[in-house]
């Protein structure tokens, strides 16, 4: 068992990795400023483990607030999911972002290092790829963000590329995610987005519940299998379970991992929407639009080097993200008032 800091353990992805690592028997303890989640989340995740992480309401650009925790707590890894990650947010409040992002990042690593702690796995982004040579994204393709939140994951990893550079007991895992969607099949966790709904799955989960209308098919007129645009969409059980297999990997060897978490298939939108319709038992209202600025046709991972340097490949398909969404959605409605 070993004694892990999540940082960002109250949003969608690490209150899902908090689930998993508690149920692989170790020790959490979760650090979050709350700024995108809820504290009840934690109580949700203890009716799930049988038992309830330890947290500390931080924000990991504090530096006297992450001295005094690591003064009085041993860890032997990070795994560092705290960020904004709203695309277009980005674009009109850079400096938020880089200053939450990046100078966030940098304080951790810092009062990392002065404690000795220097296991570290990151949430970046396929986002760092920008508009990559093929569809399928390789590691070792050029990276090119294309907005201020790729870039703020992308400066990340050079500096997590630089720190490993500079000492060598360094241990490092920079997990580039595609698209995370789905919840724990409980239905007790799962996305709950604050503000303007973006992405397509909780949108869709949505119309679905007669919340919203209709969904906003963003074009219908790219190259792909059906005009629609195509991802990698990832359950974000498998992507837990990918940072599992990281911290394992990373305790065999030290220096820096950077491995693409996807599926390797893309799905279209079109295929989404159906694929979610038969989950819920009835048709998701949609009408085409044009295409959203700054998307691109398609792209899904190579999650080869995943499957090699990790053990770890998807195990779990679309009808379970649409599925477990559904199950998600449902029970957040029927319980509105705890999540409110
Ligand atoms: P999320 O917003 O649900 O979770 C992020 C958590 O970090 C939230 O609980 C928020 O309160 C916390 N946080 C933000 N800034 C903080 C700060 N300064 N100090 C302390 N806590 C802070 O998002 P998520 O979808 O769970 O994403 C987790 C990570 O994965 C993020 O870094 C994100 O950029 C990355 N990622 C997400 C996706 C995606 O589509 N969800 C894709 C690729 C990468
Ligand atoms: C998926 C597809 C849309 C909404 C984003 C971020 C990325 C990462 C994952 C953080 C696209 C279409 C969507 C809608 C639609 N997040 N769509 N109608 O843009 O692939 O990736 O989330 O790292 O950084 O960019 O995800 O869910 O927004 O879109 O037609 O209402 O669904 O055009 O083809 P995206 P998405």
């Amino acid at each position: 068992m070993r004694r892990i800091l999540v940082t960002g353990g109250t949003g969608y992805i690490g209150s899902h990795a908090v689930v998993e690592l508690m149920a692989a028997g170790h020790d959490v303890f979760v650090a979050d400023n709350l700024c995108n989640s809820k504290l009840s989340v934690l109580d949700r995740v203890a009716r799930i483990s049988g038992r309830r992480p330890e947290f500390a309401q931080i924000d990991i650009r504090d530096r006297g607030a992450l001295r005094k925790l690591f003064a009085a707590q041993s860890f032997d890894a990070v795994i560092h999911f705290a960020g904004l990650k709203a695309v277009g947010e980005s674009v009109a409040k850079p400096l938020l972002y880089f200053d939450n992002n990046v100078s966030g990042s940098v304080a951790l690593f810092e009062c990392m290092q002065e404690a000795g702690i220097k296991t570290v796995v990151f949430s970046s982004s396929a986002t760092v790829y920008g508009e990559p040579p093929s569809v399928q994204f390789r590691e070792d393709f050029p990276t090119a963000p294309v907005n201020p939140y790729g870039r703020s994951k992308l400066m990340v990893e050079d500096v997590l590329r630089d720190v490993a550079k500079g000492d060598s007991e360094w241990r490092v895992a920079l997990l580039r995610y595609f698209n995370p969607v789905g919840a724990h099949p409980s239905g007790l966790i799962g996305e709950d987005p604050n503000g303007v709904l973006n992405n397509l799955m909780p949108y869709m989960a949505q119309v679905a519940s007669g919340k919203l209308k209709e969904l906003s098919v963003f074009g219908n007129d790219y190259p792909t299998i059906d005009g629609t645009g195509v991802r990698d969409y990832i359950h974000v059980v498998d992507l837990a379970r990918g940072h599992l297999a990281a911290l394992s990997a990373l305790g065999k060897q030290t220096g820096v991992l950077t491995v693409n978490l996807g599926a390797g298939r893309g799905y279209s939108v079109l295929e989404m929407v159906n694929a979610f319709s038969e989950a819920c038992g009835k048709p998701v209202p949609y009408r085409i639009a044009g295409r959203r600025p700054g998307d691109l046709a398609e792209y899904f991972a190579d999650p080869s080097l995943a499957h090699q340097l990790l053990g770890w490949r998807t195990q779990l398909g679309i009808d379970a993200m649409c599925g477990d969404t559904w199950r998600w959605q449902q029970w957040a409605a029927a319980n509105a008032a705890e999540l409110a």
